[in-house]
């Protein structure tokens, strides 16, 4: 196994680096105080190829592979996660789960556009009453010969008030349980869909996250994602992939707060010395150090199964279960390290703290991915 980047791959890293550096961290703690979507950033990360980093040219993509998804991912999340979770929704889940699952037109009509960052994509699953448990879907998807009517709730939808399309999974068949579940294409215009209020969240400010409401929404059949039946199959191959990046971003947040706290170790002075050469501050450092190097590994790991078409299930499980652990105990190490500056917005600590809370719960919480990693450790 092969630990170090290629050329390429370090261009591609420094691209999304220059990008963070000079562009989101401008205005990052605005947008975290305002809770600003970030439209202007979306086009330009579009422009850069990110938002479709592995999908084919031939459908606008940038035909890169999944380890240089992470890394993009990774340089984003160490400046601004809110930027990186809009990234991420829609290249894992949106354009991934339509390049994989969807039909040619669907792909010429709609992933032309969102690999490109003229749509922006969310994904919805989590219902009021169904977010770990995904079978238990109350929204329904009655099949009307030529068109389905979806009627529901969805929750917590990242994206949901600014996306273009949505990737709607709701229940055809309650009878059949999972088999009875599918995917469908839904546009922000179509008639009785409506978007709620903005949640008014701990971190991630800067991305749009909304309930939404079905009532009466017509889908031609021709929306339908994959065949009659498939869709829970469908969300679970799309979201393992999906915590390859929400993994990637914990890495980030994470490898963030650490560069920063240790910048601000030598800077620091206390009992006479910079407090880095304080053995206390020193240990924590070297702590900080190895959990996220260990967590790159299993992010590395997943995302290279994903590229060698190895099952990454169980690895993207992993990886997002331990990187997400990493990132919100090394982002309180952080602000310790930091002392009353961790606590002040200026110094970004605080920030990074407080998105990393979410890596721990969306797409499937710790518990969940400990579920993934369980099941297939005892079945193989
Ligand atoms: N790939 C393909 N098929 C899969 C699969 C996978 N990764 N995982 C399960 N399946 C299949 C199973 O093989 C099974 O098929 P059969 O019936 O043919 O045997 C079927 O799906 C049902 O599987 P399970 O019995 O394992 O399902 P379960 O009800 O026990 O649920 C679970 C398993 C892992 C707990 C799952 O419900 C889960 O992952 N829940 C969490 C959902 C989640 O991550 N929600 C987050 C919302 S999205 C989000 O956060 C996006 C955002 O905006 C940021």
């Amino acid at each position: 196994m092969n630990f170090n980047l290629s050329e390429e791959h370090k261009m591609i890293r420094d691209a999304a680096r220059d990008f963070a550096q000079n562009e989101l961290l401008p205005g990052v703690i605005e947008r975290d105080e305002k809770q600003h979507f970030p439209d202007e950033l979306v086009k330009k990360m579009g422009e850069l190829g990110f938002m479709g980093v592995m999908v084919d040219p031939k459908y606008g993509g940038s035909g890169m592979d999944t380890i240089s998804y992470v890394l993009i991912m990774e340089e984003l999340s160490k400046i601004d996660a809110s930027a990186s979770v809009i990234v991420s929704v829609n290249n894992s889940l949106v354009c991934y789960g339509i390049e994989a699952y969807g039909t040619e037109e669907q792909k010429q009509k709609y992933l032309t556009k969102l690999s490109t960052g003229e749509f922006v994509g969310a994904f919805c699953l989590s219902e009021p009453e169904a977010g770990s448990d995904a079978t238990s879907q109350r929204t329904t998807a009655i099949d009307k010969g030529d068109h389905y009517l979806i009627n529901g709730t969805k929750n917590w939808i990242t994206n949901g008030g600014r996306a273009d399309v949505y990737l709607v999974i709701a229940q055809t068949d309650r009878d059949k349980g999972s088999h009875g579940i599918n995917a469908f294409i839904v546009e922000r215009d179509a008639e009785g869909f409506h978007i709620g209020p903005k949640e008014d969240k701990l971190g991630i400010r800067g991305s749009d996250t909304h309930t939404l409401q079905f009532n009466d929404v017509k889908v031609p059949k021709e929306n339908r994602i994959g065949v009659n039946g498939s869709g829970f199959r469908f969300a679970m191959k799309t979201l393992s992939g999906g915590r390859i990046g929400i993994a990637a971003q914990a890495l980030g947040i994470a490898q963030g707060a650490y560069e920063l706290a240790l910048k601000y170790s030598k800077q620091r002075k206390a009992f006479g010395t910079e407090i880095c050469n304080h053995q206390a501050i020193a240990f924590k450092l070297a702590d900080m150090y190895t959990e996220i190097e260990a967590a790159r590994m299993l992010v590395m790991k997943s995302a290279s199964d994903k590229d060698a078409n190895s099952n990454y299930d169980k690895s993207s499980a992993m990886a997002k279960l331990y990187a997400s652990k990493v990132a919100m105990e090394q982002t309180v190490e952080a602000v310790q390290i930091h002392g009353g500056n961790g606590f002040v917005k200026e110094y970004h600590v605080e920030r990074l703290m407080r998105d990393a809370k979410i890596t721990q719960i969306y797409e499937g919480t710790s518990e969940i991915q400990k579920i993934v990693i369980s099941r297939s450790i005892i079945r193989d």
